[in-house]
C-alpha cells in the first residue's frame, strides 16, 4: 500500500484479532474470498436502481452480481422465487429494519418489539432509536422468573394494544423462538375497524447462519418479512438482506421503492458480491457442520461457566448466544468490571444488560458471549471447556 499509515494500522489490527479469544457474539472470520470480492473494483461502479432498471449505464456485469446475490439468498433458505422476494441492497442490519418499517409501517403506527433489557435490538422499537419516535414502541420483556417469553403474556399485550407489526429477533437472546407461537400472537390481533393480523417480522440477524446450517428452527413459513444481518453467524461481509412475501399485497414493489428512491442511493456492489460469495460457502456441507459445532461449543461454555457458579440467563443456551449474569445481586462483578478483566487477558466479549436490569446500559449486569467466531478458527468442545475454566479463573481474580 502506498498509504502506510493506514497499512501499519490495518496490520495491527490483523495481529490483535490473531492474538485475541474472540467471544463478541455478532462477530466472525470470513473467508479470504469474501474479502477478495470486498475489495474488488465493483467498488467503483454507481448502479442506482435494480438490475436490468439502472439510472447510470455500464451495469451489465453489476446486474448479474445482483441477480446471483438474489438468487442465492433465496436457495441458501429454500424460498421459491414466486412466494418471496429479497432486497439485497440494504447496507446493514438498522437500516434495514428502518426500510422495512417505512415501507410497509404507516408512520405513528405501532411497532411491538422485545426490550433492549430483554435481549431486543435499539431498531425494535427502543424509544432512543428513530424506531421509536417515528412509530409508536410497544416494548415486551421476559418472564422474570423463567428469563424466557412468555407467549400467553404476549398475547394478551397484543390482543389490547393491537400493533401494526410483531418484531420477533434478538440481539441477546440465546434461546430457540418459536415462530409459529408468534405467527398465532400477531394473528389474535383485532383492530377496532375490523381488520385482523399484525404483520410478523423477523430480525434473524444474530441466527440466520445456524438458520441456514440446520442447526436452528426457519422463520420463513411463518414471517411476513425477514431480514438478517450477513456479518454474524452468516459469516459474509456488514450488509443486511431483507426478505418479504411476495403476494397480493406488494410488500416486494413496496420494500423496493423505499429502498431505492425513498432512502438511498448507489447501491454497493461489492459488498453485494462479497454476500453472494458468502452466500454460496453456506450451502456447503462443512457450513452445516460449523452451524452445529457453534451450538455445541456455546452449550459446553454455558454449562461450563453455570458449574463454576455463574448465572446463566435462562439456564442455558439454544444457540450460539450465552447471557451471564455476572453482578449476581452484588455477589460478583459488574459487567463491565467483567468485560475489562477479560480484555486484560485476551478474552473479547462484550458488556450486556440482563433481563430486569436494574444497573445502566454503560454498566450493566452481565455480559454477552458468542461462539460463532472461535469455531470458525476450529474450537472444539473440549476448548470450552478449557476456556469457561481460565473466564472463572480471570473472574473470580
Ligand atoms: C438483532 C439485530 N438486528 C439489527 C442489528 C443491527 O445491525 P447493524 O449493526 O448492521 O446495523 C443487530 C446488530 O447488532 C442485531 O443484533
Amino acid at each position: 500500500m502506498q498509504d502506510k499509515q493506514i497499512e501499519k494500522l490495518i496490520k495491527e489490527e490483523e495481529k490483535r484479532q490473531k492474538s485475541v479469544i474472540n467471544l463478541i457474539a455478532s462477530e466472525n472470520y470470513v473467508s479470504s474470498d469474501v474479502l477478495k470480492a470486498l475489495g474488488s473494483k465493483l467498488t467503483n461502479k454507481y448502479a442506482e436502481g435494480y438490475p436490468g432498471k439502472r439510472y447510470y449505464g455500464g451495469n451489465t456485469v453489476i446486474d448479474k452480481v445482483e441477480n446471483l446475490a438474489i438468487s442465492r439468498a433465496l436457495k441458501l433458505f429454500k424460498l421459491k422465487p414466486t412466494e418471496w422476494h429479497v432486497n439485497v441492497q440494504l447496507l446493514s442490519g438498522s437500516p434495514a429494519n428502518f426500510a422495512l418499517y417505512s415501507a410497509l409501517v404507516p408512520l405513528g403506527g405501532k411497532i411491538m418489539g422485545m426490550k433492549l433489557t430483554s435481549g431486543g435490538h435499539l431498531t425494535h422499537g427502543h424509544p432512543l432509536s428513530m424506531t421509536g419516535k417515528l412509530w409508536k414502541p410497544l416494548q415486551f420483556e421476559l418472564d422474570s422468573k423463567t428469563e424466557v417469553i412468555d407467549y400467553d403474556a404476549l398475547k394478551k399485550i397484543a390482543k389490547a394494544e393491537k400493533p401494526d407489526i410483531i418484531v420477533c429477533g434478538f440481539t441477546a437472546y440465546p434461546r430457540v423462538v418459536d415462530f409459529k407461537k408468534f405467527r398465532e400472537i400477531a394473528d389474535a390481533v383485532v383492530y377496532p375497524d375490523g381488520r385482523r393480523g399484525a404483520l410478523l417480522h423477523v430480525d434473524m440477524s444474530h441466527f440466520a447462519g445456524l438458520v441456514a446450517g440446520g442447526a436452528y428452527p426457519s422463520p420463513f413459513p411463518y414471517a411476513d418479512s425477514v431480514m438478517t444481518t450477513t456479518h454474524k453467524s452468516l459469516r459474509g461481509p456488514r450488509q443486511a438482506l431483507l426478505f418479504v412475501k411476495k403476494d397480493e399485497r406488494g410488500f416486494d414493489k413496496k420494500l423496493d421503492k423505499m429502498v431505492i428512491p425513498g432512502l438511498f442511493g448507489g447501491p454497493h456492489e461489492n459488498n453485494i458480491a462479497a454476500v453472494a460469495v458468502a452466500l454460496e460457502e453456506a450451502t456447503k456441507p462443512d457450513f452445516k457442520k460449523y452451524a452445529k459445532q457453534v451450538v455445541k461449543n456455546a452449550k459446553v461454555l454455558a454449562r461450563e461457566l453455570k458449574k463454576s457458579g455463574w448465572h446463566i440467563i435462562s439456564g442455558g443456551t439454544d444457540s450460539h448466544l450465552i447471557l451471564v449474569d455476572t453482578w449476581m445481586d452484588g455477589k460478583g462483578i459488574s459487567g463491565k468490571e467483567a468485560g475489562i478483566k477479560l480484555e486484560d487477558a485476551g478474552i473479547i466479549v462484550n458488556m450486556n444488560t440482563i433481563p430486569g436490569d436494574k444497573r445502566s446500559v454503560m454498566d450493566p449486569s452481565g455480559i454477552r458471549l458468542g461462539t460463532c467466531a472461535e469455531t470458525t478458527r476450529g474450537a472444539k468442545e473440549v476448548d470450552m471447556v478449557k476456556l469457561a475454566f481460565k473466564m472463572n479463573k480471570i473472574l473470580r481474580a
